[in-house]
C-alpha cells in the first residue's frame, strides 16, 4: 500500500485573512463546507485574535456556527490567548493552535509579545485545553528567515519547538512564513528541529513565494515529514509579514505527493471546484 501523506488545508483561515476586501461569511462557509467533501481529516477555518489586529477574522464565531460539520472532520482555529481559547471553546472548534515564531522581530510584529513572553502566554492556554479535552496545535514562523531580523539559526526554530511541544502540542506546524526557505535552509532546520521532537509530530507550512514549496516538501519527506499545510487555490499570505504571498496550493501539493508514489485520500474533483471557489473569493465575485 501506498505510504501516506496528510495535507492540512488551512485555506479558509490562512488563506483570506489577509484579503483586504471584507469577505462575506456565507461566502467563507460555502468554501469550508465544499472542503468539507474532499477527504480532509483536519480544516482550519478559524481565528480568535483581535478584529483590530485582522478584521478579516472577526466573524469566526459565526463561521463555525454556520459550517455543515462532516463526520470525521475537525474544524481548527487559532487562538493566540486565553480569551481566544474561550472564543473558540464557546464556538465549538474541535481543536486549536497557538501559534509562536522563531524570531523576535515577527514575534513582536505578529503578537505583540516577545518569544518568551508568548511561550508564557500559551502555558495556559494549553492547560486550559487540555482541561476542555481539546488538542492544540503549534505554529512556529519563520523557520528559515524573517522579514525583520534576516536568516534565522535552525537551533532558534529547534528551541521554540521543543517548548511547544513539551506544552503539550500533538503537533508542531514549521512556517516558512514568507516562502524565501531552500531545500538547503530546510533541510537544515529540520535536522536541528528532529533532534528535539519526533518526525510524526511535526508539519511543513510553506509559503509559495519563492516558488520553492515544493521542494521544500521533497526534503522534508526524506526527513520523515508526512503532513504538510496548504491553501486551495494557494490562498494567502500574513498581515504582519510583508511580502508573504500565498501558502503552497492543496491541489499542487496532492498532485506532486501523488506523482512521488503517495495517498492523499483527497478527491481531485472536490480541490479543483473548492481551488475555482477560493479564487473567485480573492477577485472579488
Ligand atoms: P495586544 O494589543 O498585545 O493585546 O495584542 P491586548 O491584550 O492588549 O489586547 C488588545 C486588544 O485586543 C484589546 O481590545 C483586547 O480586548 C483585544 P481593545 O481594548 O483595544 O478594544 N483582544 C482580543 N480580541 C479578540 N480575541 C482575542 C483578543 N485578545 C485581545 N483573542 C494579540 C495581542 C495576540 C491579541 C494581537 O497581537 C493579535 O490578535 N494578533 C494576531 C495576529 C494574527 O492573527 N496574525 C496572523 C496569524 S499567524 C500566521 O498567519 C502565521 C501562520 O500561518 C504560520 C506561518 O505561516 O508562519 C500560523
Ligand atoms: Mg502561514
Amino acid at each position: 500500500m501506498a505510504d501516506r501523506v496528510e495535507i492540512f488545508e488551512v485555506g479558509p483561515r490562512d488563506g483570506l485573512q489577509n484579503e483586504t476586501r471584507q469577505i462575506p461569511t456565507v461566502e467563507k462557509i460555502a468554501l469550508i463546507d465544499t472542503l468539507s467533501s474532499a477527504g480532509f481529516a483536519r480544516i482550519e477555518v478559524a481565528s480568535f485574535v483581535s478584529p483590530k489586529w485582522v478584521p478579516q477574522m472577526a466573524d469566526s464565531a459565526d463561521v463555525l456556527a454556520g459550517i455543515r460539520r462532516a463526520p470525521g472532520v475537525r474544524y481548527a482555529a487559532l487562538t493566540p490567548n486565553l480569551r481566544g481559547l474561550e472564543g473558540a471553546l464557546a464556538a465549538k472548534a474541535d481543536e486549536v493552535a497557538i501559534f509562536g515564531a522563531a524570531s523576535e522581530g515577527f514575534s513582536k510584529a505578529n503578537i505583540n509579545a516577545t518569544i518568551a513572553e508568548s511561550l508564557e502566554r500559551f502555558a495556559p492556554v494549553t492547560e486550559a485545553a487540555r482541561a476542555a479535552g481539546i488538542p492544540v496545535r503549534g505554529y512556529v514562523s519563520c523557520v528559515t528567515d524573517c522579514p525583520y531580523d534576516g536568516p534565522v539559526a535552525p537551533g532558534d526554530v529547534a528551541r521554540v519547538a521543543a517548548r511547544l511541544f513539551e506544552m503539550g502540542c500533538y503537533e508542531i506546524s514549521l512556517g516558512d512564513t514568507i516562502g524565501q526557505g531552500t531545500p538547503e535552509t530546510i533541510d537544515a532546520m529540520l535536522a536541528a528541529v528532529c533532534d528535539v521532537v519526533p518526525q510524526s509530530a511535526l508539519a511543513g507550512h510553506y509559503h509559495d513565494t519563492g516558488a520553492r514549496a515544493l521542494d521544500n516538501i521533497g526534503v522534508s519527506l526524506a526527513r520523515g515529514l508526512r503532513v504538510f499545510d496548504a491553501a486551495v487555490g494557494g490562498l494567502g499570505g500574513c498581515p504582519y509579514a510583508p511580502g508573504a504571498s500565498g501558502n503552497v496550493a492543496t491541489e499542487a501539493v496532492h498532485d506532486h505527493v501523488q506523482a512521488m508514489g503517495y495517498e492523499t485520500g483527497l478527491d481531485r474533483e472536490v480541490l479543483a471546484r473548492a481551488a475555482q471557489m477560493a479564487r473567485a473569493m480573492r477577485s472579488g465575485g
